[in-house]
This record gives structure tokens, sequence and C-alpha cells, in this order.
């Protein structure tokens, strides 16, 4: 007897994401796509690690610890065991969670150092920059005079003595290494980018700091600290082994996901440092688009994330995951609006997979006591596309290879059109009809074989994309075999036979009322949008002030930070508040919580979205004194913008915002300290 043969190993990897803020979607894309592959490399008989992490040293770790008035390390570990815990709830946490923090990282960087010297690839230099001396850190966007952006004070030009990577030297065996490897930067416009980037010439860069402490410290080189990307990109060797990555046998990574933003240090950076260690290289980087929002990138530094939770607390991560793969183009940006994620929902998943898994399970059930029936024609021999073997295999292999290729918004269209045919086939037999006449029973059985042997091979092919959904199909239909163990090369038409016992038909995918799901949503994320570092991050159930901007808090956990940083005066200074007068008061068309008010705050009328109609008739509010936060950046609520929030209580036990006021009289404008 033979023994099997081991499964090739397949490695790949997220960013390590920095731990000065909570995830976004964006972040979630990059780790959902990621998890995406992951599961189709399984299916394709691959034993896979795939890693995700942490990046937790550098000035913004440290500045966001100092404001929150603590130690950068137990600040970092409190934000690095929530990404953990958020992708663990997604159930997209991969194999391995490296926090640059860990020892295995620390032996693994300062080993590499230690190569790259021994090779003659470090050289002590000078590095000379604008510095802030009350922030203790470059800004690097600064020239000699300018002010610090972070606190305005006057920066210093400041010379130190650093430890340079002498990546000059690696310009020629960048440009070899590309050229013998056409498929190393994915796509082809980053790719292009790259060589454009080495051709014009590569200067030797600075990897160690004197004035920051927050780092692994270098050998026997106190106070150096490695810098930022000669430490965190080194994490994807240390999660698989370090200095001993022969003995997992998972290095060198199969594939590293970054967005575009990261592309030159991955594509750059990275492999002169491997070469230079003489240590292998990655096989491939893949470089995603940036999810926008209102036409810009998502970022936390402009203020326009959309945060996962309340997402998927409403709608669950299954049609998150869709929507993202489906509606972007692997690759390129693309636009994020709960409209459309919404739509996808009801559409395709809703009305199309679920509605084809439901109806064709609950006819086989009625007809044939839960029986998959017996085809009564010669297998492969049905007239409709997708009763064909021929239609079957060539969907599983075209599909395969779209996968394969990371084209996932066309393999994902590819197989909802397998549900549209199938949907359409029953339309046309109509089995309800056939059921009527005993002489149609044959057709019948042929029919509902047909469309349940296609709801299966649909089912393994979405699988990677919606793990939940399709297992439950899977076992719906019979099968008692895990479904992401099922090899895609091994699936065809025929395989399910007839007798098979099928399960109760249950619903997967409800219905969502649009605009009720986008106003849960948009009002869970108002009240989480909120980050670590900012004041008003844990809210006690019935004293603290609800951002009346949204509807009423949620009653779902949020993502509850694990400590209430103290704040100084001079962070609460930065909040103002007016009283205001409100002028008109309407209800916002199709958002049940939501009034468009127009307050006049003394200097100006503004225009603020509050998520007070359950608790006040808009009549009531007119003439009405209220107190504004009239510094925060505008925001759009139901495609409404808002300009400033309402100070409400959110009064136990059902939340419901109560108004704050004043016992006296106010002037409109006076200023709130
Ligand atoms: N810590 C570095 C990466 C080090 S990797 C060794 C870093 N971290 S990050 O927290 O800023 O995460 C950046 C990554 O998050 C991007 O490369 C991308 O994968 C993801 N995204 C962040 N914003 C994004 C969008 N708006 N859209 C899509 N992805 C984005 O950079």
């Amino acid at each position: 007897m033979s023994t099997p043969r081991a499964k090739p190993k397949y490695y790949l990897t997220t960013p390590l994401y920095y731990t000065n803020g909570l995830p976004h979607i964006g972040h979630t894309y990059s780790t959902i796509v990621a998890d995406v592959i992951r599961r189709f490399k399984r299916m394709r008989g691959f034993d896979v690690t795939m890693t995700t992490g942490a990046d937790e040293h550098g000035v913004n770790v440290e500045r966001s610890a100092k404001k929150a008035g603590m130690s950068p390390q137990e600040f970092s570990t409190s934000i690095a065991v929530q990404w953990k815990k958020i992708w663990d709830d997604f159930d997209i946490a991969g194999d391995e969670f490296i926090r640059t923090t860990d020892e295995r990282h620390h032996r693994t960087v300062q080993w590499l150092f230690k190569r790259c010297r021994d090779n003659g690839y470090i050289e002590k230099g000078s590095y000379t920059g604008q510095y802030c001396v009350h922030d203790n850190a470059y800004v690097v966007e600064a020239g000699p005079g300018d002010p610090c952006p972070d606190c305005g004070r006057p920066t210093e030009t400041v010379t130190e003595e650093n430890y340079f990577f002498k990546l000059s030297e690696f310009q020629q065996k960048l440009l070899d290494f590309y050229a013998a490897n056409p498929d190393f930067i994915k796509p082809e416009s980053r790719r292009n980018e790259v060589l454009s980037f080495v051709q014009g010439g590569l200067r030797n860069l600075s990897i160690t700091r004197t004035t920051i402490k927050w780092g692994i410290p270098v050998p026997g080189e106190s106070p150096h600290v490695f810098y930022v990307w000669f430490d965190a990109l080194i994490g994807y060797l240390s999660a698989v082994g370090g200095p001993e990555f022969d003995q997992r046998g998972l290095w060198p990574a199969d594939l590293h996901i970054v967005g575009k933003e990261i592309i030159r240090f991955h594509a750059v950076y990275w492999p002169a440092f491997l070469m230079a260690a003489d240590l292998p290289l990655p096989r491939q980087i893949w470089a995603h688009g940036w999810l926008l929002f209102d036409s810009e990138k998502m970022s936390k530094s402009r203020g326009n994330v959309v945060r996962p939770r309340p997402i998927v607390s409403v709608l669950g991560i299954e049609p998150l995951r869709y929507y993202l793969l489906r509606e972007i183009v692997f690759g390129q940006d693309g636009g994020f609006s709960y409209d459309a994620l919404v739509t996808r929902y009801n559409g395709d998943l809703a009305n199309g997979l679920g509605n084809l898994a439901s109806r064709t399970l609950t006819m086989i059930e009625r007809y044939f006591g839960g029986e998959i029936p017996q085809p009564a024609i010669a297998q492969g021999k049905e007239n409709y596309a997708p009763g064909s073997a021929d239609f079957a295999s060539e969907a599983l292999t075209r599909i395969t290879q779209l996968y394969e290729r990371l084209g996932f918004s066309l393999a994902l269209e590819s197989i909802w059109e397998l549900v549209a045919a199938i949907d359409k086939y029953l339309s046309v037999e109509k089995p309800w009809t056939l059921a009527d006449k005993p002489e149609d029973r044959a057709r019948l059985g042929t029919v509902l074989y047909t469309a349940a042997e296609g709801l299966r091979i649909i089912a393994a092919l979405a699988h990677p994309v919606l793990p939940q959904a399709t297992q439950k199909i899977w076992r719906q239909l019979g099968q008692t075999d895990v479904l992401g163990d099922v090899q895609l090369d091994l699936l065809s038409w025929g395989q399910l036979k007839p007798g098979t016992k099928t399960g109760k038909p249950e619903g997967i995918f409800p219905r969502v009322e649009k605009s009720e799901a986008i106003e849960r949503i948009e009002a869970m994320e108002q009240e989480q949008n909120k980050d670590v570092t900012s004041p008003a991050t844990s809210p006690a159930p019935s004293a603290t002030p609800a951002a009346a901007g949204a509807a009423a808090a949620p009653a779902t956990s949020p993502v509850t930070p694990a400590v209430t940083p103290k704040i100084g005066i001079e962070d609460f200074a930065k909040v103002e508040m007016r009283v205001g007068l409100v002028k008109s008061a309407e209800r916002v068309a199709g958002a049940d919580k939501l009034l468009q008010l127009q307050v006049d705050i003394g200097e100006e009328v503004r225009q603020i979205v509050a998520g007070l109609a359950l608790a006040y008739k808009p009549e009531d509010l007119v003439g009405r004194k209220v107190v504004v936060v009239t510094n925060l950046q505008p925001r759009k609520l139901r495609g409404v913008e808002s300009n400033g929030m309402i100070v409400a209580a959110s009064a136990a036990p059902d939340g419901s915002p109560v108004l704050a006021g004043f016992l006296e009289d106010v002037p409109v404008g006076a200023r709130l300290k």
C-alpha cells in the first residue's frame, strides 16, 4: 500500500496592521481576501498557512499611548488583542497572528540584521530631518522652519547617527530578479510603477533610530532601535519559524497580499533585505486597490472610515465578504456604499442563491419525501445548459482559473450566472405543474435532480467566499463531508447520489428591508466610530452623552476598548460646544430615527441630522435650545449632510435620547466650557 503523499504547502500573509487604531473595512477587505484565497487553495489540495498580525512599534503608537496615558506596551497590547478578536469573531483570523512585540519576532529581526551586516550590507551614517522635540518624532513631511502638523510647535533640524541598509547596491539585482520573475509583482500597473522606481536609482535606507525608544533594540548598540520597515516586514518570517524557518517548510511565502500604498516596501525593500541576508524571496506580491468612501481613500486621518462590526451585526460577515469581492475588481479601487451592499445582499444572496436553495430543497421534500430523486435520463443528457455535464465541467474549470488569478469579481459573476440559469430552468420546467400529473413523475425527478446537482456545484464553487452558507446548503443536500475539504478538481456533474436524504430546508439569507438595515448599520457605526484614542470611548449605559447625531445607542455589544483612557484638559478643550436654537425640523425620508434640523448657533445656521425621531416630534423641537458640538467633521447620514451633533443622554433602559438643556435662559451661540 502506498502512503498518501503530503500536501504541498502554501503560505500567504496579510499586512501586519498598525496598532494605533482599530480596523475599518479597508483592513477587513485585505484580511477577507487572504481568507478567501486560503480557503480556495485548501480546496485545491494545498496545506495552507495564513499569517496576519500587528505592527506595534513606532512613533504613532508611542503617541497614541501617551494620549491615552498608558505605556506603549500596555496600549499596543490592548489594541492588538482587539484586532485579533475581531478577526476571530469574523472567522478570518488565519493560522498565525504575529505581533512585532513577540519575542520570536525580536530575535528574528536581530538575526536578520546580523546576517545583512556580516554580508557587508549595513553601514553607519547620519540622518538629518525635521524633529519635533515636544512629540519626540521626526516630521517627514516638514522642511526646515516648518511647524509640526500635530502640535503646531516649530520643528528643529536634527542630525543623528543611524545604521543604513545599502539599498543602492541592489538596484541591478532587483531589476534582474523582476525580469526573471515576471509574476512577482501584481497587478501589471504596480509592477511598472515599481520597475520605474527602481530604475530611477535607489538610495541607502536608514533602518535604526536613537530618538525613539519604542522599538526593537539593536543588539549591543543601545540606544539604537530598528525603525519601521526593518521590523514589520520581517514579521512574515518570524511567524513561521524565524531563524529556524526550515523546520516548518513555509518559507519562502507564496503570496503577500498588500494595499497599493505599501507595494514599494514589499517589492523593493523586502526582497533586498532577504537578498542581503541570503534568504529565499517570496514568490508573489499582490497589491489591491483602495476602498473609497465619497471618492476618497477611507482612512482614519480623513475621518471617513466605515467600521466592520455594525455591518456584520446587522447582515452577517458573509454578505460583506460577498459584496467586497463581487463589487470591487481585485487590484483596482472601488467605492463603498451601504446602498450597494444591501442591494447585493437582497438581490444576489437572499433572492438569488438563498431562494434557489430553499425552493429546490422544499420541492424535493414535498414531492420526493426529502430524498434526491433519480434522474430519468442518462447522466449529462439534460437539454438545459446547467444540467449538462459539459456545461458544469466548463464552468468548474473556468471559475477555478478565475479564482487562481484572483479574479474574484468575475468568478462570482460566473457562479451567479449558474444560479440564474438554474432558476430559469425551474421557471421553464415548472416542477410544481409536473407534480400534478403522475405521468410526469419521471420528468419531475430529472428536473429536481438537475437543480439539486447544479446547487451542489454552485455551493462548492462559492465556498471560499461564503463558507458558512454554502456548508449549510451542502448539509441540506445530504452531504456529510466538510465542504472545505472537498477538492474542486475532483468535482464533476453527476456525483450527487439519488436516494440521498436531504435536510430540512431553512432560510440562509433572509431578505432585509433596505432602509431599515442601513439605518441600523449607520446608527451602530456612529456609536462605534470612536477610536480608542478618542475621549468618549466607553459609554456608560445611562449617563454618558449620546451622539444624537446618530440614532439611539445599539443594543448589541460594540467594539469596546479594553481601557477608558483619561484625557487631559487640552483634549477636552478641542471639543467646541455651543448653545443652538432649533429653527426647523423634518423627518429624513426612509429613515425612521432621523430628523433633519436647521440649528442657529449664533454666527450661522447649521444643518444637523440627529437620531431623535423616535423620542421627539419634529414640531416639538422647533424653538428649543439645544447643545451642539460644532467642530465635528461633516458627515453624511442617509445621504444628508450633517454639520455637527446634538448632545443628548442615552436614557436607560431602551437607550432613547433625552436632550441636554438649561434651567436658566442662555443666549444662542454661547460656548460651553
Ligand atoms: N503596518 C503597515 C504594514 C506593514 S506590513 C509588514 C501598515 N499598516 S496599516 O494598518 O496602515 O494597514 C495598511 C493596509 O490596510 C493596507 O496595505 C491595506 O491592505 C489595508 N487598507 C487600509 N486602508 C485601506 C483602504 N481604504 N482600502 C483598502 N485597503 C486598505 O501599512
